[in-house]
């Protein structure tokens, strides 16, 4: 069975892989902006500490449902205990949805090499970016492209495709990133950007900063969604789950860093200001690129790393559903790789012309739909979903099967099991309801009592277990 599915050919491949899912718009684009936008150095700081307390662990939950259920991210729950498919289902919806809008700014990232290449930009970066990402028709071919592109890559399979395709990309990525830091750090005052970026003023982390911090820690690992499920699916029984669990936050946490290196002390160097938010990369950096010697091959660099960046993560968004239906509906994976990136190529039209004709149309809740799906996944699905894997760790999955699972049947040692688990199920419970409860408008003293009965009813559930006689730490 496993064999049909596929596997990866080696610890190596999965990890670039895995590491490829996590690195994408959410290091380059997301990232540097968010940063910028929420106090710098407070916003990092905050960042890092989340990463250390949830990314780590969630990430190795995800992976060892994936290994343990061998199925898609549906199945991997279910196989596990049934009745619990539904967790993966949300996370299959939220790559679905994500993967729709996520295509549309990967095009624009075509569209800038293209116009790198041919000489650089004419004329004013924001009158230049608003008029073409309006444009209509271009943008969605550009978006469409990069739906093509994936979905030939994922047509291949796990080790012939996917880690193929990432053995290339993300040394290439890296290599062009460096190339890049060192330019923008060697810029006249970048000093001033990188003691922005990592200087951390204390007074400037306010509950909406940890939440920003708490949701691009979820989107950046790519977690809550089944992704790193779908990834340990393929994963041999022999794989050290926690090594690589720790690698990848590792990595996708330096990259998110050098981003921040690649793009602040520039933007700082030429005066421009870091608050730009979305438009950082796509305004405020041609500007860097056009003032600078050689700024055209350098935007060409740039923009080719953003690209592999937004490959390898829109790779894993499509394997996710693919997987789900190659596994639940006996659909072969060509197919099925066909039929999700049409039905994809469809949806792109309504976010593409979320920026031109439909932008002023408010489809739900007061929202345009790029921005609505946006809502949906980041505040909504991301938190569920993470909060109910939470659960399901924390709580459900039976705890001598998963020490099992993670020390391959007490092969590997890992001493901080005990830790692990309590910080799933508690820390892990509370930081989750947080942001939800937060994104449904839940406020001030209801807040505090909300979480306070949610604390209530994890120390109920942790003595239920004690008396059970479940050994939970
Ligand atoms: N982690 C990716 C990024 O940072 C986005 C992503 C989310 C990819 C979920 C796969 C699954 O861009």
């Amino acid at each position: 069975m496993s064999n049909e599915r596929g596997n990866w050919g080696s610890s190596v491949g999965f990890v670039l892989a895995a590491a490829g899912s996590a690195i994408g718009l959410g290091n380059l684009w997301k990232f540097p902006y968010l940063a910028g936008k929420n106090g710098g150095g407070a916003f990092v700081i905050v960042y890092l500490s989340l990463v250390v307390i949830l990314g780590f662990s969630l990430m190795l939950g995800e992976m060892a449902i994936g290994r343990r259920g061998k199925s898609d991210a549906y199945g991997s729950y279910n196989n596990i205990k049934k009745g619990w498919g539904f967790v993966g289902m949300m996370g299959i919806l939220c790559c679905f949805v994500i993967y729709s809008y996520y295509v549309v700014i990967a095009g624009w990232i075509v569209k800038y090499i293209g116009l790198f290449l041919s000489g650089g930009m004419d004329g004013d970066p924001v009158e230049y970016f608003s008029t073409f990402i309006s444009s209509g028709t271009t943008p969605i071919i550009y978006s469409v492209i990069m739906v093509v592109a994936t979905a030939l890559i994922v047509l291949k399979g796990v080790s012939g495709g996917i880690e193929k395709a990432s053995k290339i990309m993300m040394p290439t990525l890296f290599i062009f990133m460096l190339i890049i830091v060192v330019r923008s750090v060697t810029l006249p005052n970048a000093m001033d950007g990188i003691k922005y970026f990592l200087k951390p003023d204390f007074s400037l982390i306010t509950p909406k900063v940890i939440i920003a911090a708490l949701g691009q820690v979820f989107f950046s690992l790519s977690l809550g969604m089944g992704a790193m499920i779908t990834y340990g699916s393929y994963l041999s029984p022999e794989t050290k789950l926690v090594k690589s669990a720790f690698c990848i936050p590792v990595l996708d946490t330096i990259i998110a860093l050098l981003a921040g290196l690649a793009i602040l002390p520039a933007v700082f160097s030429f005066g421009l200001e870091p608050t730009a938010g979305p438009g950082l990369i796509f305004i405020t950096l041609p500007k860097v690129f056009s003032a600078m010697p050689f700024g055209n091959i350098f935007g060409v660099i740039f923009f080719v790393l953003v690209l592999f960046a937004a490959l390898t993560s829109t790779i894993s968004l499509l394997e996710v559903v693919v997987s789900f239906v190659v596994d639940q509906f006996k659909l072969d994976r060509k197919k099925a790789t066909v039929l999700v990136s049409t039905l994809i190529a469809l949806l792109v039209i309504p976010n593409s012309n979320s920026f031109g004709s439909m932008a002023e149309l408010k489809v739900f809740f007061g929202m345009n739909f790029f921005d609505f799906l946006c809502y949906l996944t980041d505040n909504i699905l991301l938190p569920t979903g993470g909060l109910l894997l939470c659960v399901f760790v924390g709580f459900i999955w039976d705890k001598e099967d998963l020490k099992n699972e993670i020390t391959n049947h007490g092969e590997v040692k890992f001493e901080m099991f005990p830790l692990w688990i309590v910080g799933v199920k508690y820390l892990g419970i509370q930081l989750l309801s947080l942001i939800l409860l937060q994104a449904v408008g839940v406020q001030d003293q209801f807040l505090v009592y909300a979480l306070g009965t949610i604390f209530a009813v994890q120390i109920l559930c942790g003595r239920l277990e004690a008396k059970r006689g479940v050994k939970a730490v």
